[in-house]
């Protein structure tokens, strides 16, 4: 397995797939059309598989796809099956708006999808389609039960926290976990993407999220939901769902991070606020053999820096320049 400059193990790969979504959420992309990539610069199934065999050829053991939003690159369930073939790929999840969960759960799990996370930030219709700028409410809530009943769990819910956006719901998403087996993940906001949506007083810090999450207790470690990302559990009392907590500035979790990205372009991101990556399309298509891009990644991985720089642009309003669908979050 690879190790980094601070030897920290690193075995995990967020995969995006497209840098489009079929949403546009409000800290997540600007009201006009984002610059996407050109079709050409996308990596196609063949050169995805081809990298994700090199990665796992390098010790990664667990993928996650992402986008833009992955459901919406045409063919996907298939590219999923073949990545599920990889062999010493243990864990293949993904990250989705939901919106198409509905068609395409069980053909998902059917082509060896294991679980899914989602994004809901409102159970409220109204709020919800203003925060997401296209979605339905009611369709990603049939994603998270299809999601439920075609297997791909544990079901997580990823909400992430503004004030003045949904900081009045932190309850009611709670309650949710109590009884039904939904993992909730409060995520802190994050400066990225010039959006012109994140201000420090938007920003919602860790203490205050979970203030209004609680009543909480700890979940032993085997009560835990699967996962390799850097949320830490806690759950109501009684309850069969779990909440979460991601919190990149109140609370930091670069210590313990375990992955890179690549995203839909070919390049490979060692950190989420990297504002640098490492291009692999590029020697993939002149004809680099496994050995070449297998010590392109490991390159990568060394370089890989020891954190973020967030608190910074908290402080000077400087955004990372990539948007978040630029690099699947
Ligand atoms: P599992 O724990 O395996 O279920 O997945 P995950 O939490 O890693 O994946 P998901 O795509 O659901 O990510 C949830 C949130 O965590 C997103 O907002 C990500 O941007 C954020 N996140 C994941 N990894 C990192 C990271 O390395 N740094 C920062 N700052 N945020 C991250
Ligand atoms: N801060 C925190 N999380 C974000 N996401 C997108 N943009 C931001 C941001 N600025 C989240 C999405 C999704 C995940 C992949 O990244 O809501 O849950
Ligand atoms: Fe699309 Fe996800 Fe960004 Fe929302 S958060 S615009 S669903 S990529």
């Amino acid at each position: 397995m690879l190790r980094d400059g601070f030897n920290r193990a690193v075995d995990y790969l967020r995969l995006s797939v497209t840098d489009r979504c079929n949403l546009r959420c409000v800290y997540c992309m600007p009201e006009s059309a984002p610059r996407y990539a050109p079709g050409a610069d996308m990596l196609t199934d063949d050169e995805i598989v081809e990298l994700a065999a090199c990665f796992a050829q390098s010790g990664f053991s667990k993928i996650r796809i992402t986008g833009g939003e992955p459901l919406v690159r045409p063919g996907l369930p298939s590219l999923i099956g073949r990545l599920s073939r990889v062999p010493g790929i243990a864990d293949l999840a993904l990250s989705t708006n939901g919106m198409l969960l509905p068609d395409m759960a069980a053909e998902l799990k059917k082509a060896g999808l294991k679980r899914v996370n989602i994004s809901l930030d409102s159970l409220d219709p109204a709020r919800f389609s203003r925060i997401a700028r296209f979605g339905a409410l009611d369709k990603v809530l049939e994603g998270v039960e299809a999601a439920l009943d075609s297997g791909l769990t544990p079901v997580k819910i990823n909400v992430v926290v503004a004030r003045g956006m949904n900081d009045d719901e932190i309850p009611a998403f709670a309650a949710l976990t109590r009884s039904r087996p939904l993992h909730v993940r409060f995520i802190e906001l994050m400066p990225m993407g010039e959006t012109g949506f994140f201000s420090e007083e938007r920003w919602v810090a860790l203490r205050e999220i979970m203030a209004n999450a609680g009543p909480l207790e700890a979940v032993p470690p085997k009560d835990r939901p699967l996962g390799h990302g850097p949320a830490r559990y806690y759950r109501a009392p009684g309850a069969l769902g779990s909440i979460g907590f991601i919190s990149a500035l109140s609370c930091g979790f670069c210590a313990s991070c375990n992955r890179v990205r690549l995203s839909s372009s070919g390049t490979l991101i060692a950190c989420l606020d990297a504002t640098r990556g490492t291009d692999l399309r590029g020697p993939l298509r002149g004809g680099a053999n496994r050995a070449r891009l297998k010590a392109l990644i490991a390159a990568a991985v060394r370089g890989k820096p020891e954190g973020h720089a967030m608190d910074g642009r908290l402080k000077n309003r400087s955004m990372n320049p990539r948007l978040m669908c630029q690099i699947g979050g």
